[in-house]
């Protein structure tokens, strides 16, 4: 079949980068429309879509017939049927993904973003915002300002979008009432006056009707503003500086000795043949020879374009450096402040360590602190421990590495960072850099004259850590205890780390909730590393219920320090000994996070060494262990 507009409108385009080749140069505004479920975003670009003659007329027949079969407005057309294009939606109602649509009037071309309003994927507005000129919030005349709408808005201001519209809609439900709209307009203003945004305006629609959509209503003669097509075709569009350069390496390719060309994408600003540029980590500057792409070599690469660049000169450039205009350096910094929004379940912990990834760059980060968290709906600062789902809140992030970064305000490709799970793969959160740490650039490391290794050769043997993990009762500090004595009659420097006895100093501070939990065992690798530097032999008892702490004390004493002793003894062994009596207690609701009982134990996946705690005979399991710890390479000779 053959494809016919129902209008002599331009041909509808397949793809968004088809529209964007078809549009390059003309003026074009990216916006989001965001809200609550059943606020009628997708009726409202349904709307937009149809009044801008962007459809095909299978499509309108399609959509005449679908109304009837699913739509909820009888045997008027649904304009959200349009949009929802996934059948789960359909179902459930709701819309559950971003979706980009793009449109035209007279005047401009339109890239909208459709983010979702379940509660749970405001990740998937975060995603769309963080290009995005303007926002439009959506709500319901009948229902006002929610809760999510400040949250969104609040998200908004912070991912840098500058004007903000609040689409009053359902109008016709409210009998279009002049008061109704002016108390939300209000109250919305006042929200919304100390987020920073550019412009701030209301406007009342009926999305399902068509009022203040492309035509002036004549139920509103109250309302003097522009219509919603007039307001998106006047909004400000910010342009690209264009001075700067923002070129995250994505790989370095080789294809033969004489070519070597640094692939990637231009994440920000332009670069052209001639320029000098400089790569930020190792501070080399070079001239751009060449710009190649697939189908060639060009002049210029703007923002977006992937290409290789070469270069005159040999210089150190890997995956994650990244290559800048050489009289604009970038800062390079392993600590900053951050606003982070939280987007998982799962909650967020102080000191527990994630991938941090920003532009191209890859880190291990982990949060030192979280300095206060916003309530979206006041925007007052509150104290918080930890960080839940939808969470906005203010933190300092430490990472492994220095990386390539600046000020979301200033830059939005490299003040933007995701945090992602280690183990799941999940993104837990969504970053802005506020700025950096000065501690970052004030705290250097001390070289010391002695080594490691000459306190090694000192004792005579090699230091590693032994890091026992098990429930509490499952014979961990035992067999630690009896470790030590047979090391030590073996003629080995060691020392033990015990729960219960650290507890008691250095960690008198903590207590058992999961957020106390990981900052114990962070403290403890840290003095084990120590320990290790020490050139002992460090025997740590800890619970350490969680994987993803225990991973962590391995990548901080270094994997080829470390064995993973798990001493596992089921449950119902270690209840019955219940030495001090915490099982029992806990069993009668006196102890609120007992591991095992109601707080979690995640058993290890690969451990160097697995101990039957529930088996009598000491003795060999520790010779074995004695064995494993003595037959460690010896320290290099000098
Ligand atoms: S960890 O989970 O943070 O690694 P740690 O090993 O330091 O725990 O401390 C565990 C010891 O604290 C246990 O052996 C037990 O004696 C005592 N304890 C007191 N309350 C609890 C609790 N709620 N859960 C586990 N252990 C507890």
């Amino acid at each position: 079949m053959t494809r016919k507009h129902v209008d002599a409108a331009p041909a509808a385009p397949a793809s968004i980068d088809a529209f964007l080749a078809a549009q390059a140069g003309q003026d074009r505004l990216r916006f989001i429309t965001c809200g609550s479920v059943d606020d009628g975003k997708s009726t409202l670009i349904g709307r937009l879509l149809w009044e801008s003659k962007q459809l095909f007329d299978d499509q309108v027949a399609a959509l005449q017939s679908e109304s009837r079969r699913f739509g909820t407005q009888g045997e008027e057309i649904d304009f959200a049927l349009l949009v929802d294009g996934l059948s789960a939606e359909r179902e459930q109602g709701i819309t559950i993904d971003v979706a980009y649509r793009f449109f035209a009037s007279d005047k401009r071309r339109f890239i909208v973003a459709d983010t979702p309003g379940h509660e749970q994927y405001t990740r998937n507005m975060a995603t769309a915002a963080s290009t995005a000129d303007c926002a439009l919030l959506l709500v319901d005349a009948r229902a006002g300002l929610l809760t999510q709408t400040r949250r969104h808005a609040t998200i908004a201001s912070l991912l840098g979008v500058r004007h903000v519209l609040l689409v009053v809609n359902k109008m016709d439900l409210v009998g279009f009432d002049h008061g109704r709209f002016e108390s939300i307009r209000e109250a919305f203003e006042a929200f919304a006056a100390p987020l920073g945004f550019a412009s701030v305006g209301a406007i009342p629609v009926s999305a399902l009707k068509g009022d203040n959509i492309t035509q002036r209503s004549t139920h509103t003669a109250w309302y003097h503003g522009p219509t919603l097509v007039g307001y998106l075709e006047s909004v400000e569009v910010a342009h690209d500086p264009g001075q700067r350069l923002v070129f995250p390496v994505q790989w370095v390719s080789r294809p033969n000795a004489d070519f070597r060309g640094f692939c990637g994408s231009v994440a920000a600003g332009s670069v052209a043949v001639g320029d000098a540029v400089r790569v930020t980590a190792s501070g080399q500057v070079a001239s751009v020879t060449e710009i190649v792409t697939m189908d060639g070599s060009i002049e210029r690469a703007g923002t977006g374009d992937a290409v290789s660049l070469r270069l005159d000169r040999e210089v150190d450039a890997s995956r994650g450096d990244v290559i800048a205009k050489a009289d604009a350096p970038l800062e390079m910094t392993d600590q900053f402040e951050a606003t982070l929004v939280w987007m998982h379940d799962e909650q967020g912990l102080i000191g527990r360590s994630y991938e941090l990834k920003l532009a191209s760059q890859w880190a291990t980060a982990s949060l030192t602190a979280i300095k206060h968290r916003i309530d979206v709906n006041t925007q007052a600062h509150e104290p918080a421990r930890t960080l839940q789902l939808n969470d906005i809140a203010v933190c300092n992030i430490a990472c492994n590495r220095p990386l390539v970064c600046q000020p979301y305000a200033e830059q939005r490709d490299l003040g933007a960072f995701i945090l992602v799970d280690r183990y799941s793969h999940a993104t837990v959160a969504a970053g802005m850099i506020r700025h950096s740490l000065r501690r970052a650039r004030n705290v250097h490391r001390q070289a010391l004259a002695v080594t490691r290794h000459e306190r090694e050769r000192l004792n005579g043997h090699a230091g590693c850590v032994v890091w026992f993990t098990g429930l509490s009762g499952s014979g961990k500090s035992t067999l630690a205890n009896a470790l030590e004595v047979e090391l030590h009659a073996r003629g080995l420097r060691t020392y033990i780390l015990d729960g219960d006895n650290v507890r008691q100093g250095l960690n008198r501070d903590l207590g058992f909730t999961d957020a106390d939990r990981v900052e114990n065992i962070r403290r403890i690798a840290e003095v084990a590393r120590l320990m290790l530097d020490a050139g002992l032999v460090v025997m740590t008892s800890f619970i350490s219920p969680f994987k993803r702490e225990r991973e962590m004390a391995r990548e901080v004493v270094g994997k080829e320090h470390f064995i993973e002793v798990y001493v596992d003894t089921p449950l119902d062994v270690c209840e019955q000994r219940d030495v001090k009596g915490l099982y029992r207690q806990a069993r009668a609701g006196k102890i609120p996070n007992m591991t095992g009982i109601n707080s979690p134990y995640e058993p290890p996946e690969h451990p160097d060494f697995v101990a039957d705690g529930a088996r009598g005979d000491i003795a060999a399991l520790v010779a074995e262990l004695a064995d494993r710890v003595v037959a460690r390479p010896a320290p290099e000779a000098a």
